[in-house]
């Protein structure tokens, strides 16, 4: 079969990622997709600067949008970051020429998902965001296909990487809240802009969209309730200690009432974990996606949430689904559908 033809747009943590991954499981990536995943061209701000990976081989385009228009380039791999700007020009773009999409930008996907896989379905391209929840756990999959045959009416859990590092850094080792966010920063854990992070809005972008995916209502991330760990001191850990207890920041959904009129309720909030729960456990930069099916019962999804990686995983099992011609509706449900639905009342 032919190459699988991908650009890549951005090659900075994640970036660097999928190319060293491509490059050293290439071979065994082909026997299970079918064919060759092959990196055509790249695109980043800075041409000259060194990430670690050698980029001769590939054409290098200043601006990325060009792929959308490339006639040797099947998929779009945008890995640059932002909700609106470059990365969302590019994904409309390339949707609308009928490229599939791959992407890692949960920002992008939180406000715009419903108009791009409306995008899709038009130009019969695919959307893949698996990178986009928790890093390298499959929680896309797990929830809009593993858990598929489901009624979920509940999902929560750890969907902040650099979030979960600094809690359980300054709770084992007393370090500085400061301190250790600069060290998520060196990591690649963090976001372009951290308060991402450290607010909330990261794991309210993931919270969304896993709303969205398992329990079938439009995405609504407006409507989630989000404070983050700023204002988390070394003396509430220890106070929560004393009391048994551990903190995470913890994101938390639910649907209640019947299926016309669904009231939905989303919060991204530090919790108090008692230590003998299994979440209490999860530390450094670990995600962990619970989700409660009426079949399946609790499923517990647990791993890295943050690293190159982890994450460049989770955009290659996305290609590798593309190249085997595995795309599923982006939502679980086609768009035309879920625009029948009435968005889910934000109730509570
Ligand atoms: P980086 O900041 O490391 O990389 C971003 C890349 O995009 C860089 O190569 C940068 O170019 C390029 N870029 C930024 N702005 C522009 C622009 N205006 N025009 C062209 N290129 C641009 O980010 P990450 O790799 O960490 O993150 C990428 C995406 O993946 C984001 O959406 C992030 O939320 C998501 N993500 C990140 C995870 C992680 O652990 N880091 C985990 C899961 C998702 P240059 O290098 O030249 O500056
Ligand atoms: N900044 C994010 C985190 C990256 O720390 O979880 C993974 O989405």
């Amino acid at each position: 079969a032919d190459n699988l033809r991908i650009a890549l747009a951005g090659v900075g943590t994640v970036g660097a990622g999928v190319v060293r991954l491509l490059e050293e499981n290439g071979s065994l990536i082909a026997k299970r997709a079918g064919r060759t995943i092959e990196v055509v061209a790249v695109s980043a701000r800075d041409r000259a600067k060194d990430r670690g990976v050698d980029l001769s081989a590939y054409d290098w385009e200043d601006d990325m949008t060009a792929f959308a228009a490339r006639g040797d380039v099947d998929v779009v791999v945008e890995l640059v970051g932002g909700s609106d700007g470059p990365a969302l020009a590019l994904a409309r773009k390339a949707l609308e020429n009928g490229k599939s999409l791959v992407t890692a930008n949960k920002a992008m996907v939180a406000h715009h998902g419903l108009e791009l896989a409306q995008l899709a379905e038009q130009s019969g391209a695919a959307l893949r965001y698996e990178a986009a929840v928790a890093g390298g756990i499959p929680a896309i999959k797990g929830l809009g296909e593993g858990a598929a045959a489901n009624r979920i009416e509940r999902i929560y859990g750890i969907l902040n990487g650099t979030c979960n590092y600094i809690l359980s850094e300054m709770e084992s080792t007393g370090r500085d809240f400061a301190d250790v966010l600069a060290e998520a920063q060196a990591l690649g854990y963090a976001e372009a802009d951290p308060t991402f992070d450290i607010e909330g809005v990261d794991a309210a972008h993931k919270l969304s969209i896993l709303a969205a995916l398992g329990f079938g209502t439009r995405l609504d991330f407006a409507s989630v309730d989000t404070s983050g760990i700023s204002r988390i001191r070394a003396a509430d850990i220890a106070q929560a200690d004393a009391l048994g207890y551990v903190i995470r920041l913890i994101g938390l959904a639910d649907v209640s009432g019947s299926e016309e009129s669904l009231q939905l309720f989303q919060r991204v909030a530090p919790y108090l974990v008692a230590k003998d729960h299994p979440l209490a456990g999860v530390s450094g930069p670990t995600n962990a996606v619970v989700c409660e099916g009426n079949f399946s019962g609790r499923l517990l999804f647990e791993g890295a949430g943050a690293g190159d990686g982890p994450t460049a995983s989770a955009v290659v099992a996305d290609l590798i689904d593309i190249a085997r011609g595995s795309t599923p509706p982006p939502f679980s449900i086609p768009v035309s559908a879920l625009e029948e639905t009435a968005p889910a009342d934000p109730g509570h």
